[in-house]
């Protein structure tokens, strides 16, 4: 059974169809891996569905309820989270403060009482050194290296993965391994693996495709806004029309 689910989905900007009728279809304890050349409506995809754009046309189902528009305020309560293509974090605060602020509560009047737990610590350490960050813990965010950003922004989804409420439900990564180290990717993709042990649905925006064809149990391929072809990954990456829409960029 899906739990995130869209109907026919459209955003055009301008005339420029970056999503076109896609209809994609995302199951709990699967990483689901998006591909596709660039500009071919990616990231647009994971703005609609996580409120930052509005769609033209579309339905998005999430556990079986329909809605036609997300409020980003709303994301979390829908049990999502994602990471970004370009990261962000909260600069001016150090590494661990990063992880302490999604560990607590999100409503003001239990925030503004709450203090950091010996919970809340013991948890933002166990994510810290599975990530390899526990020793930059002091460090501002906006002082670390590009890798080390995408690690921590990757170890905020697992500490909300890990928070307790059990309300994360599907993660969305946009190209979480470009620019990193090899060791790096190893730590990123046990991370995934993780999340999909622990039952969430991932989704993997990716141009490696042998993390992609490593990862990923079901495969979508997005071509200018439209779905070119889905299946096993191994199956899909074989298609000639696949490897077309790429050599083709
Ligand atoms: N805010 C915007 N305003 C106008 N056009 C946009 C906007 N966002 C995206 N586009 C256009 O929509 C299309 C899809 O872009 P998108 O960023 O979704 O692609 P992508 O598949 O994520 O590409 P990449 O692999 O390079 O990250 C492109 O033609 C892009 O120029
Ligand atoms: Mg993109």
């Amino acid at each position: 059974m899906a739990i995130l689910e869209t109907k026919h989905l459209i955003k055009h900007f301008d005339g420029v169809y970056a999503v076109n009728k896609l209809s994609l279809s995302f199951e709990p304890g699967r990483i689901t891996g998006i591909i596709g050349p660039n500009g071919s409506g990616k990231s647009t995809l994971v703005n609609i569905l996580t409120g930052l754009i509005s769609p033209n046309d579309g339905e998005i189902i999430i556990s079986g309820e329909k809605l036609t528009k997300i409020m980003p305020h709303y994301v979390p309560f829908l049990g999502m989270t994602r990471t970004f293509q370009d990261v962000r974090l909260f600069e001016q605060m150090p590494v661990l403060d990063n992880i302490l602020v999604v560990l607590t509560e999100r409503s003001i009047w239990p925030a503004l009482f709450e203090r950091h737990t010996r919970f809340h610590l013991d948890k933002a350490e166990a994510v810290l050194k599975q990530v390899g960050l526990w020793e930059k813990r002091d460090e501002l965010a906006r002082n670390l290296s590009y890798g080390q950003r995408k690690l921590l922004e990757i170890a905020r989804v697992l500490a909300m993965s890990h928070s307790g409420t059990g309300d994360l439900e599907i993660v969305l990564f946009d190209e979480p391994f470009a620019g990193l180290f090899p060791e790096m990717i190893k730590t990123v993709s046990d991370v995934m693996r993780e999340l999909r042990a622990q039952g969430k649905a991932v989704i993997l925006i990716e141009h490696n495709m042998e993390l992609i064809r490593e990862l990923s149990d079901y495969l979508y391929v997005l071509d200018s806004g439209e779905l070119l072809a889905e299946g096993k990954p191994e199956e899909v990456l074989a298609r000639k029309d696949v490897i077309e829409a790429y050599l083709g960029e």
